[in-house]
Parts: structure tokens; sequence; C-alpha cells
């Protein structure tokens, strides 16, 4: 699985290290699609920032004896509540691509979101994991493919091969505007594309370098749009997630959710979990943060529920966590869980599985002395009174 190739860097002590490392070894090509945003970065960016700008207000000499970092999502108990996040292309990072990701998010008891875009197929990555007992869960995402039926063998492949929940991706019907790849010309390298694909009838809605927007069926009028009149004519819609819900017996959860009402419509529609994310800033530049929208959505899915006589469906998130208080503030806010995207990638270019693997103990481990330090034995002891905003 390894070679002194993929050792652990002595001076990697935190996720940003990993980052370093991986700029130098990783070529331009691959550096712009893995790290990069859309358009001028500005929600790429904020995503970091709004994690920075709540201060943490401590509790001291609060009893802290039995404290653990467990979290129930979805019917399990979670070693702790990171999961590794759809990431697309991994073999641009190294050789094994999502296989390694897979076996360290397992090692470390963490969950796993497989891209529908993934760089190894998916039964070969469920087959690496599934039968390890200490792994966290399994999930599928999907990016809706043109063809119903494609999309529907698809998720029945992810069911047969032993994944847990679909997720659907629903804020990238179109590629964002990404200047960093356009700049760097970016292009899959042979041998790296998206292997579950291959056989979609057309290309998908979800348009990439190796998956193209198929060219119009019939010529496009002069002023038509070439994304309105054609690409988006295919675009998901609630009624597409309605059909999906039914098509599945496994969960189904929603990402890519910032605006509250969408939020209540996916529960209301039967959704397992929502995840709160803008995409890691690579789809619609300067929409807000996800620290900004967590807590309006956890308020809006907890009144909809109490209202309802209901329990709330779990809400994750993801977005510019890089550090144990990240996680800490995530919880705070009412997330169950959070996910990483880039962090992860630039430990496996580094160092493939076992970067993973440190990376996330790496997490874990500040995850546990953050709530210590704040004077919380466990998850479920946050709240955000643990919370202040920088400017308040
Ligand atoms: C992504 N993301 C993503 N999301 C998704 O639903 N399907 C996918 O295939 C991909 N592919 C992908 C590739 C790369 C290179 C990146 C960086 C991101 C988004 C990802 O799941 C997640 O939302 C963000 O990456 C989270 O932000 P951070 O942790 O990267 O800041
Ligand atoms: C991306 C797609 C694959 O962010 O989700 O590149």
């Amino acid at each position: 699985m390894s070679g002194a190739k993929d050792a652990i860097p002595p001076d990697a002590v935190a996720l940003a290290d990993y980052e370093a490392l991986a700029r130098e070894r990783l070529d331009d090509n691959a550096w712009a699609y893995l790290s990069g945003g859309a358009a001028d970065e500005i929600t790429l960016r904020a995503n970091r920032s709004a994690w920075d700008d709540i201060r943490l207000l401590p509790r001291v000499l609060q009893p802290l004896s039995g404290g653990h970092t467990r979290v129930e999502l979805l019917g399990r108990t979670l070693a702790h509540p990171v999961l590794l996040g759809p990431v697309a292309y991994q073999r641009l990072a190294h050789p094994l691509g999502e296989i390694a990701s897979a076996v360290a998010a397992s090692a470390q008891g963490a969950g796993l979101v497989l891209s529908a875009q993934s760089s190894v197929l998916l039964e070969a990555v469920a087959g690496a994991v599934r039968d390890d007992a200490s792994r966290g869960p399994l999930w599928f995402q999907l990016y809706w493919q043109r063809d119903r039926g494609f999309t529907r063998a698809l998720v029945e492949r992810a069911e047969a091969a032993g994944f847990e929940a679909i997720v659907l991706t629903v804020d990238a019907p179109v590629h964002g505007a990404r200047d960093r790849e356009r700049r760097a010309g970016f292009r899959l390298p042979p041998g790296v594309s998206a292997v579950n694909l291959a056989s979609a009838p057309a290309a998908g809605a979800h348009p990439t370098a190796d998956s193209p927007a198929r060219p119009p069926k019939r010529p496009l009028a002069p002023g038509q749009s070439a994304l309105f009149d054609d690409l988006l004519l295919s675009a998901l819609t609630w009624a597409d997630v309605e059909w999906l819900r039914s098509a599945t017996r496994l969960p189904l959860l929603i990402k890519g959710v910032l605006h509250e009402a969408d939020a209540r419509q996916a529960a209301a529609l039967g959704a397992a979990g929502v995840i709160v994310s803008n995409h890691g800033g690579r789809t619609l530049d300067t929409a807000v943060s996800t620290a900004w929208a967590l807590p309006r959505i956890v308020d809006a899915l907890a009144e909809q529920a109490a209202a309802a006589g209901a329990e709330a469906v779990p809400v994750l998130v993801d977005g510019g966590i890089r550090r144990g208080t990240d996680v800490l503030k995530a919880i705070a806010l009412g997330a169950r869980a959070v996910l990483l995207g880039r962090p992860y990638v630039h430990a496996l270019a580094v160092a493939g599985a076992h970067g993973v693997a440190h990376s996330l103990k790496l997490l874990r481990d500040e995850f546990e002395i953050a709530l210590a330090l704040t004077g919380c034995a466990t998850p479920g002891a946050l709240s955000r009174a643990v919370l202040v905003h920088r400017s308040d």
C-alpha cells in the first residue's frame, strides 16, 4: 500500500502543513484542480475566515472524566464527527486514489463519502473497507445523470456494493467559473477519469474535463444560451429529488444547501440529512460561508420539526474545516458532523493512506483538546454558549 515515498513527514503536525507539502509535490495541473475555487475565490477564503472569526469562550474547572468524541448519526454511533467528503479524481493526488483514502478513513473510524466522479470503481472502494468492523459510515455521493435509468443503475450499484446512504449534491448543476483551472489549462492526465460514469449514455449534467457538456441536440438559435437552452434543460429539480427518494431504499442526504427554505424543503421531501456546503467555494463565488449558513439552517429545521412534533434531521457541514476548534465550532452551532475536502487530499498527495490517516488523527486529537479546554466533556455538551462572534 505504501513505500518510503508515503512516509509521514516529521514536520507535518497540522493539516496546513500537508497543504504546503502537497504544493511541492503536485504539478501545476493537479494543484489547480485540487486546491482551486471559483472565480476570485472569495467564498473559498470566507469559509476559512468565518470559522476563525468565531471565538471561544471556555469554562474552566468543569468535570471532564468520561469524556469522548462520539456522536450518533443515522442510527450509528461514530467514534468522532469527522467524515471524508466527496472529492473527485483522487488518483490525481496518489496512484491508489480513493482506495487509500477509504482505508485511512476506516483505520481512523471516520466516515467516507465517495464521489460519483471517483477515479476508482465504487465496488473496489467499498470492497476494500466494507468488512472492517471499526470503520465509519460508507456513503455514495451522486451527481444527477441526464438519464434516469443510468442514475438508477448507479444507485443500485452503490446499494449492491454496500454503501449505506446516498448523498445527492445539488449545488453544481454546472461547473463553476474556475479561473485557476483555466489558467493552468487543467486536463485530466491519461489514466485518471470518472470510471463509474464511463457507461453513461450521454455526458453527465455536470460537465467536467473528461465529461464535457454534450453538443446541443439541435443547433442553438442566435441569442440562445448553451447553458440555459441546452445543458440545464435536464438539470436536477425538486421533482427529481422526490423520484430519487422513492427509487432507493437507502437514506438520502442533500449536499450543497445554504438557504433555510431549501433545507426545509429537503426535510419535507424525506431527506435523512442536509449537508450545508458551498462546494468548498468551487461553484458560486461570493456565496455565503458555511459557518454563516449553518446556524440558520439548524434553527430552521429545528423549528420545522418542532411544529410537526418530530425530530429534526441531522445537519452536516463542510468548507474550511482545518482545525479541531473548527470541528468544535461546527458542532456547537448545531452540526452533527463535519466533512473534509482539500485537507485530506493534500495529505493523500504527500503520504498516501498514511497521510490521510494521520491528518484525521491530528484533527481528532485537536478536537479532543478543544473539548477539554472549553470545559465540555462530549460533543453533546457543546452549545452556542461557548461561541462569541469576533464583532461581539
Ligand atoms: C470537491 N467537492 C465535491 N463535492 C461533491 O459533492 N462531489 C465531488 O465530486 C466533489 N469533488 C471535489 C473535488 C475537489 C478537488 C474539491 C476540493 C472538492 C466538494 C467537497 O465535497 C467539499 O464540499 C469541499 O471540498 C469542502 O471544502 P474544503 O474542506 O475543501 O474547504
Ligand atoms: C468539483 C466537482 C467534481 O468540484 O464536484 O470539481
